[in-house]
């Protein structure tokens, strides 16, 4: 069994964090989204692994996730010249495929459970496609699925205006070799794309098997400023062990799970977690509450910061409440003190400031 990890895109939901950086590489409690993907990949057995990249992106998404021997896996990049669409990614990685059974993820995806059952469930079983469902409240934006009471998948329809069911397409999928000669029979779809929908929908007009499952764990797309600060929550909430590696003062309290990075410092400062602050950043005279991810070399100095992530670099100085913010790298927030207190902004494209 291979797999691929689809990583291109232009992250168009998430500007203008996505401006600098492909969507995902953003951090979920420190950590790319990206590697949860290969993670859980690497975890259920799997050592051969193609990315698939855009021009734009895959050089940084290369760089940062390097050549897979940190997991001890191999990792090939393959890019894709066009965003022509999930199934048109497959076409593309068919070299690297070659007859294999694969896994395809969607590097955007993070879902509360491993897949190791998965794919020992899809080798046991053998159908040609085996696809992960969740009840959602919001169909008409996923595949949507309509399935028997046995699980038999009957029809599958992308983004449908009216939904038969509400139960989505999760983006990890495990196929046989035969969804190349699906793909090979589909057409581009309204959005101008070879849609994996379409293309499990002609596996099951060929009269091949389609497993499917109903997740009843957590899982999020991180596509959207709001959706990747529930992740961020949620990853920690549920994975964040306490590890300090820091130095914490001794005017400084910590409570519930809390990680602080080498070199990191907290001088003064309450800490609620769970929270991680990554190495070498500064928490003084500050308040961090719950789900918050401060990354490496950031200070935050004379402030109060909760349910948030902050990346790389950046500085907040005197702010009373920052709240629900997704914060990219190298920003400056402080506090205008001249007496009419007006605000100056220097603003990227995109930008969102609620004042
Ligand atoms: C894609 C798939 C869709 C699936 C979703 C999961 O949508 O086309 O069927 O439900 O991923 O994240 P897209 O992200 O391209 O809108």
């Amino acid at each position: 069994m291979k797999a691929i990890i689809l990583s291109g895109g232009k992250g168009t939901r998430l500007r203008p964090i996505t401006h600098t950086g492909a969507k995902q590489l953003v951090p979920v409690a420190n950590k790319p989204i990206l590697f949860y993907c290969v993670e859980n990949i690497v975890q259920a057995g799997i050592k051969e692994v193609g990315i698939i990249i855009s021009p734009e992106t895959g050089g940084e998404i290369q760089d940062v996730v390097g050549d897979g021997s940190r997991w001890g896996i191999s990792i090939k990049y393959i890019v894709q010249d066009i965003p022509g669409g999930l199934a048109h990614a497959i076409k593309t990685a068919e070299d690297f495929l070659k007859d294999s059974s694969f896994v395809m993820y969607l590097g955007d995806n993070l879902i509360g459970t491993r897949i190791d059952g998965f794919v020992k469930d899809f080798n046991a079983k053998s159908p040609e496609a085996l696809i992960l469902l969740k009840e959602v409240d919001n169909p008409k934006q996923f595949g949507v699925a309509d399935v028997t009471e046995e699980g038999k998948v009957k029809q599958l329809i992308e983004k449908p205006e009216v939904p038969p069911s509400n139960l989505a397409l999760v983006g990890i999928y495990i196929f046989s070799p035969r969804i190349h000669e699906a793909i090979s029979r589909i057409k581009p779809s309204e959005r101008g794309e070879l849609e994996i929908t379409d293309a499990i929908q002609e596996l099951i007009n060929m009269d091949c098997r389609v497993e499917s499952f109903v997740l009843d764990m957590w899982w999020l797309d991180t596509g959207k400023k709001d959706d990747l600060l529930t992740a961020n929550g949620t990853v920690l909430d549920e994975w964040l062990k306490t590890d300090i590696q820091g130095e914490v003062d001794d005017e400084s309290s910590v409570f519930g799970r809390v990680a602080v990075g080498k070199g990191a410092i907290i001088k003064n400062s309450t800490i609620r977690g769970p929270v991680i602050i990554g190495d070498n950043s500064v928490v003084d005279n500050s308040y961090i509450g719950p789900y918050t991810s401060v990354g490496e070399g950031v200070k935050i100095v004379n402030s109060s910061v909760e349910h948030s992530v902050i990346m790389n670099g950046s500085e907040l100085l005197d702010l009373e409440r920052l709240e629900e913010s997704l914060i990219g790298c190298r920003v400056k927030i402080h506090e205008n003190k001249t007496k009419h207190k007006a605000l100056r902004l220097l603003l990227g494209d995109d930008s969102v400031v609620e004042v």
